[in-house]
C-alpha cells in the first residue's frame, strides 16, 4: 500500500474527498440539465477554493515553514500574469517565418522609419483606435527594440550636438528608477540627469519624462516644471484599460509605449514612439539605426499579431460574447487590487496610494486605477525593502526612485502563485507585528 504523506492528516484527507465526491455528484446532475460551461466552472472553482483553504487554514507548521522559505522576487515588473489568456487564445497569435521570409534591413524605405514593418504600423494604429488612448493622425511612428531603446533614441533626438553643455533630463520624483541610469551611464556629452523635476530651477532647455500613469505609484501625471523651454517625453506605458481609465486620447509631441506593460509580451522587446515632429521621427530613426541598425522584423511580425488579436477581441466582445484582452485583464487586477486592500487594511503596518474612480471611455463606465505595481509604505519602518527581504519578499527600495526607503515598490503582475503568496505573508507579517 502507497503510505499516505505526514503533511496531510486524515481530516484533510477527509475534506478533499467530500469535496471531490460532491462535485462529481453536481457534475453529473449539471450535464444532465445541458447548461453550458460556465457554471459549472465556477461552481468548482468555488468548491476548489473552499477545499484549499480550510487546507491552509489547519495545514501543519511544516507545511506552511517549507512554502515561506522560498523567496518571492516582486523587484521587476515582469508581466507573467498575462499568460494565462495568451494560453487561452491558443493558436490565435502563433506565426510561422519561413526561411526566406525578413531577410532585407529594410522594410518600407518610403517611411522615415525605414525598417517600420507595415503590418506592424497597421495594428498599431489600428489599436489606438480600438483603445481611444492615442492620437495616431499626423504621428510618425518609429519602432523600437522596447521603449528602453526608444527612450535613449529620443534623449538624443531631443538634445543638440551644437549646445555648451549636456541639456538636464528630469523627471518628478517618485521617477522610474531606470530613468537617471539611462541618462547617465554612457557619461554623454548631449544630456545628463538632472534628478527630481520638482526642485529643478536651471534657466534654459531641459527634457522632462512624464510617465503616466506613473511607475512606480500609479498616479496620473503631467508634466511638473512646466517652462517654455521644456521637451517632454510622455512615456504612457501603462496608460492601457487595465491599469487606469482612459480619458481621452493622449495627444502629445512624443509618447512612447511598449508591449510589455500592454499586452505582456515583455520578451518580444517591442514598443513605439507616436512623433509629430519629423526631424525628431529621423534623429530618433537615426539613433536605432547607429544602436541595432533597425529592429527584430520577426518580433514585429509578431507584435502585430499580437496587437492584432488585442484589437479582434474588443471589436468582437459584444458580437461573440467573449472576453477581450482588456476585460479579462482588468478584472484580474481588480481581484488582485481587492485582495491587496483587504490585507493591507487589516493592520496598521502599511499604507497604500488612494485613487479617485474616473470615467473610462474605453469601458464606457466609471473605473478605478490598478497600477502595475503597489507602492508601499511601511508605517513605523524606515528601511522597507530590508524589512520585507527578512521575509523573503523581494521588492525595490523608495530609494531608487529619488523617494523615502520607507516606500518599496512592488510587482502585481507576477503569476497567481506568487501573488497569492506574497498577500498571505503581507498577512503573516500584520499578525506578527
Ligand atoms: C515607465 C516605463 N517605461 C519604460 C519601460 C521599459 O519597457 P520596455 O523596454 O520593456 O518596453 C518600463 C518597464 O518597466 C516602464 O515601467
Amino acid at each position: 500500500m502507497v503510505a499516505v504523506p505526514s503533511l496531510f492528516s486524515l481530516r484533510h484527507l477527509l475534506v478533499l474527498s467530500l469535496a471531490l465526491n460532491v462535485s462529481l455528484i453536481l457534475r453529473a446532475l449539471y450535464h444532465e440539465s445541458g447548461e453550458g460551461n460556465k457554471w459549472w466552472f465556477c461552481f468548482k472553482k468555488k468548491m476548489m477554493a473552499d477545499a484549499e483553504s480550510w487546507l491552509a487554514i489547519s495545514s501543519t507548521p511544516s507545511l506552511h515553514n517549507s512554502t515561506r522559505e522560498k523567496v518571492i522576487n516582486l523587484d521587476h515588473g515582469d508581466p507573467t500574469m498575462y499568460e494565462r489568456f495568451w494560453r487561452q487564445m491558443g493558436d490565435k497569435t502563433t506565426i510561422t517565418i519561413p526561411g526566406w521570409q525578413s531577410m532585407s534591413y529594410l522594410s518600407d524605405v518610403s517611411k522615415i522609419c525605414w525598417f517600420l514593418e507595415p503590418e506592424f504600423a497597421t495594428e498599431v494604429v489600428r489599436l489606438h483606435r480600438v483603445v481611444g488612448n492615442a492620437v495616431t493622425e499626423g504621428r510618425h511612428i518609429v519602432v523600437g527594440t522596447g521603449s528602453s531603446q526608444l527612450i535613449l533614441a529620443a534623449l538624443y533626438a531631443l538634445s543638440s550636438p551644437h549646445a555648451a553643455e549636456p541639456i538636464s533630463v528630469v523627471s518628478a520624483a517618485p521617477y522610474y528608477s531606470s530613468y537617471p541610469s539611462m541618462a547617465d551611464y554612457q557619461k554623454s556629452g548631449l544630456y545628463q540627469w538632472a534628478g527630481d523635476a520638482e526642485n529643478f530651477d536651471k534657466e534654459g532647455p531641459y527634457i522632462e519624462l512624464v510617465t503616466s500613469p506613473n511607475n512606480p505609484d500609479g498616479y496620473r501625471r503631467k508634466s511638473m516644471v512646466n517652462r517654455s523651454q521644456g521637451l517632454l517625453i510622455h512615456d504612457l506605458a501603462y496608460y492601457w484599460p487595465q491599469y487606469t481609465p482612459i480619458s481621452s486620447p493622449s495627444d502629445h509631441d512624443l509618447t512612447l509605449f511598449t508591449a510589455s506593460k500592454s499586452t505582456g509580451h515583455a520578451g518580444m522587446r517591442i514598443g513605439w514612439a507616436l512623433v509629430k515632429d519629423k526631424e525628431v521621427a529621423k534623429k530618433m530613426t537615426k539613433f536605432i539605426e547607429l544602436n541595432t541598425i533597425g529592429v527584430s522584423k520577426d518580433s514585429q511580425l509578431r507584435a502585430a499579431k499580437v496587437l492584432k488579436a488585442v484589437s479582434e477581441s474588443c471589436e468582437q466582445e459584444n458580437h461573440q460574447n467573449g472576453e477581450s484582452f482588456f476585460k479579462y485583464s482588468y478584472n484580474l487586477m481588480a481581484q488582485r487590487w481587492k485582495q491587496l486592500r483587504e490585507v493591507v487594511d487589516a493592520g496598521d503596518m502599511f499604507t497604500l496610494p488612494q485613487f479617485s474612480p474616473a470615467f473610462c471611455t474605453f469601458f464606457g463606465k466609471e473605473t478605478e486605477p490598478q497600477p502595475a505595481f503597489m507602492w508601499l509604505k511601511c508605517v513605523d519602518v524606515e528601511d522597507c525593502e530590508t524589512f520585507l527581504r527578512g521575509h523573503k519578499i523581494l521588492t525595490r527600495s523608495g530609494r531608487q526612485f529619488g523617494a523615502s526607503p520607507k516606500y518599496v515598490r512592488i510587482s502585481m503582475l507576477d503569476t497567481d502563485e506568487t501573488f497569492i503568496e506574497l498577500i498571505e505573508r503581507l498577512s503573516a507579517i500584520q499578525e506578527l507585528e
